[in-house]
């Protein structure tokens, strides 16, 4: 059986070994992860491998109430994971099947399609037109009528949409099913959705430690929804796919968030750099809650993506002949390295 895969970008050490030069000079612009490693990690993820004999505790309770402290609900609305991407497989396994459907818009993050025909369910892609690329509301809110679930991703990756809550009050309300909330970006756009969960027992809002909290490389991320779906997620999960050290240092996160929010505030105060740098490269800049910015480059995209490579700069293209081939995707990192980003693209242009 065939089912579509998640590709992921080439690794940094491939990358560097074709290029022939060193693993540091290359420069993920690519993954949307933060820039800064967490140099406090260090001391909590040595004290958890002095323990790494033991399995950890089974149900990650510390880790559920730590997300729950850090949000503002019950420990039995969290439901962990190895990251987003793996609460997006449960609620996958959970809530759809073969005859069910999951609905969506286009372009937005590959997965929700991938989870959907992993497990034989239709899944239905909204476009979202040009050059904005905004969120469909009105259409997703008609086809969420018949859906099983709605992926929504708040911001939207790729484009770095932020859709207001009151769009997303609607599309919930409108939802037969569950709404997976995909708020990967959250705490860069300043977003608190504690009040949606309160509010309704068919929303799942995921959040990652991966993206404003800077620990990409851990791998944790939780769901915060209703008892019951929560329970659903419990019940399809694998034993043990969050590692002690994983656990240990997202709790450690969780618990000390103004680590979080100064990291979030050099990232935004860079972001707005970087965009006005891009726009007077004669790009169209898309606004973005995010900590990425998607531009409109034109028919050169392709070329420009790749002479960037060649300098050992990864960026995020889209395929050729799609709605965005001809733009390209840029992480916000940080000044120094964003300045070799424009450097070589003045070079190229
Ligand atoms: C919208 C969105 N959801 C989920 C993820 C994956 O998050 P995690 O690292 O928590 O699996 C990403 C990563 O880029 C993303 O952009």
């Amino acid at each position: 059986m065939s089912v579509p895969r998640y590709k992921w970008q080439p690794t940094t050490r491939d990358i560097a070994r074709d290029l022939g030069i060193p693993e540091s000079t290359v420069v993920r612009f690519d993954h949307n992860t933060s820039p800064y490693p967490p140099e406090w990690a260090a001391a909590p993820a040595a004290a958890a491998a002095r323990r790494l004999n033991e399995y950890p505790g089974a149900n990650y309770l510390p880790l559920r109430e730590a997300a729950a402290r850090y949000v503002g609900v019950e420990p039995t609305n969290v439901a962990p994971g190895a990251g987003v991407d793996e609460i997006i497989l449960l609620a996958a396994r959970a809530f759809l099947g073969p005859s069910r459907r999951s609905v969506t818009s286009a372009p937005t993050y590959p997965l929700y399609r991938i989870a959907a025909a992993q497990v034989g369910a239709d899944h239905l892609e909204i476009p979202a037109a040009g050059p904005s690329f905004a969120q469909p509301v009105d259409a997703l809110v008609d086809a969420a009528a018949d859906a099983d679930v709605v992926w929504l991703c708040v911001p939207n990756n790729p484009t770095g949409e932020r859709i207001d809550i009151a769009a997303v009050e609607e599309i919930v309300n409108a939802t037969a099913g569950v709404t997976v909330l995909d708020a990967a970006y959250a705490e860069i756009a300043g977003d608190r959705w504690a009040d949606l969960v309160a509010g309704h027992d068919d929303v799942l809002v995921c959040h990652t430690l991966s993206k404003g909290f800077g620990l990409a490389g851990a791998r944790v991320g939780f769901g915060v929804g209703s008892e019951a779906l929560v329970d659903a997620l419990d019940a399809v999960r694998p034993p043990g796919s969050i590692a002690e050290v994983s656990s240990v240092l997202a709790i450690d996160a969780l618990d000390h968030p103004e680590r979080m929010t100064a990291n979030v505030h050099r990232l935004v105060t860079e972001r707005t750099r970087l965009a006005g740098s891009l726009a007077d490269l004669g790009f169209a800049v898309l606004p973005s809650a995010a900590n990425f910015l998607l531009c409109h480059i034109g028919p050169t995209a392709g070329s420009i993506a790749d002479a960037l490579f060649a300098r050992g700069l990864v960026v995020r293209r889209f395929p050729s002949g799609g709605p965005l081939a001809e733009h390209l995707r840029f992480t916000v990192r940080s000044p120094r390295e964003d300045d070799r980003l424009l450097a070589a693209l003045r070079e190229v242009l």
